[in-house]
């Protein structure tokens, strides 16, 4: 068998909306209080995108960054996916737009999965595939959503968690300009609980009708228990895996990355794995639940914030509509 190519991060970029939305903001628009979202699930403001800002401009924000840290143009990228709930349009693709707005080539292949908060860490692993097969030399992988579009804003259970953002990474198996060595992804789902997360207005299910609008099934549903449940139990699952078949434990990572949904979520993970908190990035005090973008928000902060050194192990992990999970492993490089 041919020898398995290696697969590197060389750019990270992420972008969040200017308009920021408070916990008081939101007390004036639905029955909820400051102290009930803190201590509930630790969020204190998220970013909300510009009104006619749709998720492919969020994309190309990002897209813009991780093409500079990666020291590259849009003339350079060969194939862009996009992992995105809240397309532009249900099709064609959010990719197709992001390819337009950003200037890239015409005969680059562009594609979108919707795996929920799971996107970056399933682009990884697909772009990995795509560089290792050569059919490409360099992926851009988009995480975006704009989730204020599908929130009902008179649901108190929902709109206090969500958010906007997006984060980007170019991928390739070029060694010299790695910032980060893809190791190991482990991919999940499982469709048992499909609907706990959903929108379910809008699909060949539920067409956009006079009734579908008025039952409010354009926005997003969420069983709250039972997904923070299924969070808990699919998250730690995936970080086994990734210590198992990489023969590791908590105690050799340096930093984990989990979905930005809730800091109780956050902490129970950690505890779940045995590794402390200092260990552990969370952002979701100033950016909420920006579903497929915020493991990439995240790192993305962190490698500002000159948190990494070269050799240390990353875990990220998530967790999201399908219900989808996923981990991975990176070394860092600089
Ligand atoms: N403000 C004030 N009260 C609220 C509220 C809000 N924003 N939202 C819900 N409540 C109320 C409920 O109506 C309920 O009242 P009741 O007891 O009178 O019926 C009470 O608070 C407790 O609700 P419950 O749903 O049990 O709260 P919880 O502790 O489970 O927390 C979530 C709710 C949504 C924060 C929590 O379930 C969660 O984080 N789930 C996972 C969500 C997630 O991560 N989704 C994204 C996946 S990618």
């Amino acid at each position: 068998m041919a020898e398995r190519k290696c697969i590197y991060v060389r750019g990270i970029g992420s972008y969040l909306p200017d308009k920021i939305l408070t916990n008081s903001d939101l007390e004036k628009m639905v029955d909820t209080s400051d102290e009930w979202i803190v201590t509930r699930t630790g969020i204190r403001e998220r970013h909300i995108a510009a009104e006619g800002q749709v998720t492919s401009d969020l994309a190309v924000e990002a897209a813009k960054k991780a093409l500079a840290d990666a020291d590259l143009g849009p003339e350079d990228v060969d194939i862009i996916l996009v992992a995105t709930v809240v397309p532009d349009m249900p099709f064609p693709s959010t990719a197709c737009f992001v390819q337009q707005k950003l200037g890239v080539k015409s005969n680059c292949p562009c594609a979108s999965v919707e795996v929920g908060c799971s996107g970056m860490i399933y682009l990884m692993e697909l772009a990995a595939g795509l560089l290792e097969r050569g059919t490409c030399r360099r992926v851009l992988a988009i995480a975006a959503d704009k989730l204020s579009a599908v929130t009902d804003w008179t649901d108190r259970s929902t709109c206090v968690l969500l958010a906007d953002g997006a984060a980007a990474l170019v991928l390739t198996a070029e060694e010299s300009h790695g910032r980060a060595e893809l190791l190991d992804t482990f991919l999940a789902a499982d469709g048992s609980g499909a609907e706990f997360l959903c929108m379910p207005g809008g699909g060949g299910r539920c067409p956009a009708t006079e009734r579908s609008v008025a039952e409010r099934q354009h926005f997003l549903k969420m069983n709250g228990r039972e997904v923070f449940k299924r969070a808990l139990r699919d998250m730690g699952g995936a970080v086994e895996q990734i210590f198992r078949r990489n023969a590791i434990g908590g105690e050799d990572v340096a930093y984990f990355i989990p979905h930005q949904a809730n800091q109780r979520i956050i902490e129970a993970i950690a505890e779940r794995i045995c590794v402390p908190m200092e260990k552990v990035i969370s952002t979701i005090a100033r950016t909420g639940n920006t579903s497929s973008a915020s493991i990439g928000i995240a790192w993305d902060s962190a490698c500002r914030e000159g948190r990494f050194k070269a050799g240390d192990l990353i875990v990220p992990v998530s967790f999201g509509a399908g219900l989808t999970s996923a981990a991975a492993l990176l070394r860092w490089i600089g």
